[in-house]
């Protein structure tokens, strides 16, 4: 299984990064097989799998339960465990919530949606030896806060915030980056400007890496983002559509700007 030090040596070497979500045993290992180098385990679960309307519904357990199966049917990639809502919200609950999905699991890092101001929550992670993701941007887990998605990627302050909150984070220990609907330009200098690996999803071709719900590559989501691609048009199999989508982010024809 591919580890954190992979990833970062394919950054070192300008490699890009090929990340996939999926939730079960057949469809990670259909990922796998294709080459995707990180899977997420994401609490995009609570949506594509569980039929919610947003992802705030997901436990630790859910996520635990969904690891537990692609862990199972994982070998290369490295799997990646979402923190759900509230799971993170504290020192103590996040360090609680992270050991037991790196100890019950095969995932070797976990993804939190956090903001500068809990930049604590990092470093007590980082203290405790536990790899972790800060995912920046778009929050999903925060759509109650903000009434919908498209009024958080319209908050200008976001952006102008980013690369300090970027900052923040990577100083406070976290790992990677991933970053959702994030203006190209300044995704891409994000991912130059910091020495850990920088995932993007509707961020633009200039991050290290690329991630999308393996549903949308799928083409099985009734409106599906509008940075996403249908990878299964022209393709026999689930297994070649992410091979294709593989190759895409490789040879960087995905995403095209
Ligand atoms: O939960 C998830 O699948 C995610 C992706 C959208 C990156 O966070």
């Amino acid at each position: 299984m591919k580890t954190l030090a992979d990833l970062n040596s394919m950054k070192q070497a300008g490699q890009k990064i090929a990340c996939l979500t999926a939730y079960d045993a057949s469809f990670a290992q259909t990922a796998d097989q294709a080459g995707v180098d990180m899977i997420l385990v994401g609490d995009s679960l609570g949506v594509v799998v569980q039929g919610h309307d947003t992802t705030v519904p997901v436990t630790v357990e859910d996520v635990a339960y969904h690891c537990r199966c692609v862990g199972r049917a994982v070998h290369g990639a490295m799997i990646m465990a979402d923190m759900p809502f509230m799971s993170c919200c504290s020192c103590e609950h996040a360090v609680k919530h992270a050991a037991y999905l790196l100890q019950t699991t095969k995932a070797k890092i976990v993804k939190c949606e956090l903001a500068r101001e809990q930049a604590s929550i990092v470093r007590a992670l980082s203290d405790c030896g536990i790899a972790s993701c800060a995912h920046l941007g778009l929050q999903p887990q925060r759509v109650n806060k903000f009434g919908t998605y498209a009024a958080q990627v319209r908050q200008a302050d976001i952006a102008m915030n980013l690369m300090k909150e970027a900052e923040t984070l990577v100083a406070a220990g976290a790992d990677m980056l991933l970053l959702e609907c994030v203006p190209a330009e300044l995704a891409r200098r994000i991912s130059e400007s910091f020495p850990v690996v920088v995932v993007g999803i509707g961020a633009g071709a200039g991050c290290d890496g690329q991630i999308l719900v393996m549903h949308d590559v799928l083409g099985l989501t009734q409106q599906p983002p509008v940075f996403s691609k249908n990878f299964l048009i022209g393709c026999d199999s689930v297994a070649e559509a992410f091979a294709a989508y593989v190759r895409a982010v490789k040879q960087e024809d995905f995403p095209d700007s």
